[in-house]
């Protein structure tokens, strides 16, 4: 189903990202997994499917770090397959009360969140367009919390950024209509994850493996594009 796809998936080591990831490589795709801890990079890779004879790879990398440095952004460019699939899917998130919240996990939240995402999207969409034919697509993890009738004290940062990502999801997806897919995935709490484990709330959890099925008939199905899908 995506043989002959190359897809570049940010917080790829663990967790949602991860669960997409071994899925897209089920069904051929050849993946390149973009986070901080290498050694969890280089296992996790060494997990995916290689059943199509396809290859997969890591870069180990602060996504924090191409805010500041518009050289980094261009050495990671130069130094990965250019995608046909971007999963943005990297995140972290608030657990304090605004008042209490430090200034600088404020920005690193609305950074990776969001700006990360937009970087990532500018930087491989000329390289996306030149594979039009292969139908190129970005999907960006949001979350239920960016609408306002789910609600946890302490993410309304977090909240902030990933309402932002959809604003970005249906712009963008207008201005490249007809040769890049734009979606956004909105999950509700899901337990199995190191961000989910840590959520203190009631809502009824949904699964890891939902949350990823769901990204894979997003990314599959053409029809589909500018859509804001919430699972929970
Ligand atoms: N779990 C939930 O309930 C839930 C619900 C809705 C939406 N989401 C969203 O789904 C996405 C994945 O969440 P998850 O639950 O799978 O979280 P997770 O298990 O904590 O995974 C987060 C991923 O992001 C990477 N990451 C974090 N900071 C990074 C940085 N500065 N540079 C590069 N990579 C970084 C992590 O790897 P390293 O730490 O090694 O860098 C890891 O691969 C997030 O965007 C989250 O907001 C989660």
């Amino acid at each position: 189903m995506f043989k002959g796809q190359n897809a570049l998936i940010t917080g790829g080591s663990r967790g949602i990202g991860l669960a997409i990831a071994s899925k897209l490589a089920l069904n051929g795709a050849s993946i390149t997994l973009l986070a901080r801890n290498e050694e969890l990079l280089q296992q996790s890779v060494n997990q995916l499917s290689t059943d199509h004879n396809q290859s997969h790879s890591y870069r180990s990398i602060d996504l924090l770090s191409l805010i500041k440095s518009e050289t980094d952004v261009q050495n990671l460019r130069k130094s990965i397959t250019p995608p046909t699939i971007l999963i943005n899917c990297a995140g972290i998130t608030t657990h304090s009360l605004l008042h209490q919240t430090d200034q600088q996990l404020i920005s690193d939240t609305i950074n990776l969140n969001l700006t990360i995402a937009i970087i990532l999207s500018q930087l491989f969409i000329k390289d996306m367009i030149r594979q039009k034919k292969l139908n190129p697509s970005i999907l960006n993890i949001s979350s239920i919390l960016s609408y306002t009738d789910h609600v946890i004290s302490g993410t309304s940062v977090y909240a902030a950024s990933k309402a932002g990502l959809l604003g970005f999801t249906k712009s963008l997806s207008h201005e490249l209509r007809d040769i890049i897919r734009v979606n956004a995935l909105l999950p509700g709490l899901v337990k199995e994850t190191d961000m989910g484990l840590k959520v203190k709330s009631d809502l009824e959890p949904i699964s890891l493996d939902d949350v990823a099925n769901k990204a894979i008939d997003i990314l599959k199905d053409k029809s589909i594009n500018g859509q804001c899908i919430r699972i929970d």
